[in-house]
């Protein structure tokens, strides 16, 4: 189906002093553009009405689905702003298919890729102006598909809204890149066996907000997850993927086991691991072992990554019974090689060897 966005007549909301006012310093999630997309979705008329619209509230029925049964999946992505004021999207067709599989999941349905895409395109188009230019920043899109219909019966609604949203944004870390600290929860879980843990679902991240108020109580900025049955396989932290770099250079992350979300640069890391001589491998990683090597020295660095994180250091791992540090190398080792890597690519400062980046 190709859709045919109609764009606003005036799409100038803000001035441009305002906006480069919030792009000096952006934060993480917390201005919105001007614009939003949006497709109506029905059981008897498909996908219908793909429109670009102001930003603002979506009008719904107290007995709106979403509210109670949280029937919703959402995604995340950059645009990037290079030297020469081209904007770029990394890998949206992955994030795409990714929504149509979290979709299936909950019971939602599927937007085709190309839908997907160009929608996240059309909008990032209209509000190009709202990419940052400067430093590390970029514009971070939200698409989600929200249950509609009003009804309390626990079942698919029959009316669903895919929206995308989008939010200039800095580190989503307030620190910046410097390493976080994480604590590694014993006893609640993200998700179980034969949940939704590779779907991106609203549940799961609202699963993961006790642990990470225990973690913050505990001086740590973000939670890891073990698996729900044994409390020992790692599986990954409140909102991003989690790696390893070993002595024996090698890239180590858990695999794919139904309770991790692939996440896009997860797989990215996995892919140019090879180029930055490292090997990589995806296989169960016990927390004990984790801590033996982080004492013993066989194990070099951790770090956490996803969209929101990039690739971000992990500087200890705390649990109830104590501390382990990771002696973090003062250039950042190949935690930061990796993620400067990607930014490259991200930025158009590297050549893209892979056809990962697509312009706008
Ligand atoms: C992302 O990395 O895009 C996410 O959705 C994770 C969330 C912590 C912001």
């Amino acid at each position: 189906m190709a859709l045919k966005f109609n764009a606003p007549s005036d799409p100038t909301y803000r001035t441009e002093a305002d906006i480069a006012k919030i792009n000096e310093d952006p934060g993480f999630g917390v201005h919105f553009t001007d614009h939003m997309a949006r497709i109506d979705w029905s059981e008897d008329e498909g996908w219908v009405d793909p429109r670009l619209i102001e930003y603002g509230p979506i009008p719904m029925d107290p007995a709106g689905a979403v509210f109670h049964y949280a029937q919703e999946a959402f995604e995340g992505l950059k645009a990037y702003h290079r030297e020469d004021g081209s904007i770029w999207l990394f890998r949206p067709e992955r994030n795409a298919a990714r929504f149509f599989n979290s979709s299936k999941r909950l019971a939602l349905p599927q937007l085709p890729v190309d839908d997907f895409v160009q929608a996240v395109r059309e909008l990032t188009r209209l509000d190009a102006r709202w990419v940052p230019k400067e430093g590390e920043k970029s514009l971070y899109l939200r698409p989600f598909s929200i249950a509609t219909e009003s009804f309390l019966g626990v079942r698919p609604s029959k009316t669903v809204a895919f929206c995308v949203i989008a939010s200039p944004v800095g580190a989503y870390f307030s620190g910046g890149v410097k390493p976080v600290d994480i604590w590694v929860e014993s006893h609640l879980s993200r998700v179980s066996n034969g949940g939704t843990g590779d779907a991106k679902c609203g549940g799961n991240y609202a699963a993961s907000l006790v642990p990470e108020e225990t973690a913050f109580a505990h001086g740590c900025n973000q939670v890891m997850f073990v698996d729900n049955a044994e409390h020992r396989w790692v599986e990954e932290l409140g909102g991003m993927n989690f790696l390893m770099i070993t002595k024996n250079d090698e890239l180590v992350t858990p695999p794919l086991n139904g309770n991790i979300l692939p996440g896009v640069t997860r797989d990215s890391l996995l892919t140019i691991a090879p180029e930055m001589g490292l090997k990589p491998v995806e296989r169960p990683i016990d927390i004990a072992e984790v801590y033996a090597g982080m004492d013993d020295g066989t194990i070099s660095e951790l770090f956490a990554c996803g969209t929101a994180a990039v690739v971000t250091p992990i500087g200890s791992l705390t649990n109830e019974q104590g501390r382990h540090d990771m002696a973090v190398p003062a250039d950042g080792g190949r935690t930061i090689a990796l993620r400067n890597y990607l930014l490259d690519v991200q930025y158009g400062r590297r050549e893209d060897t892979r056809g990962w980046t697509q312009r706008v």
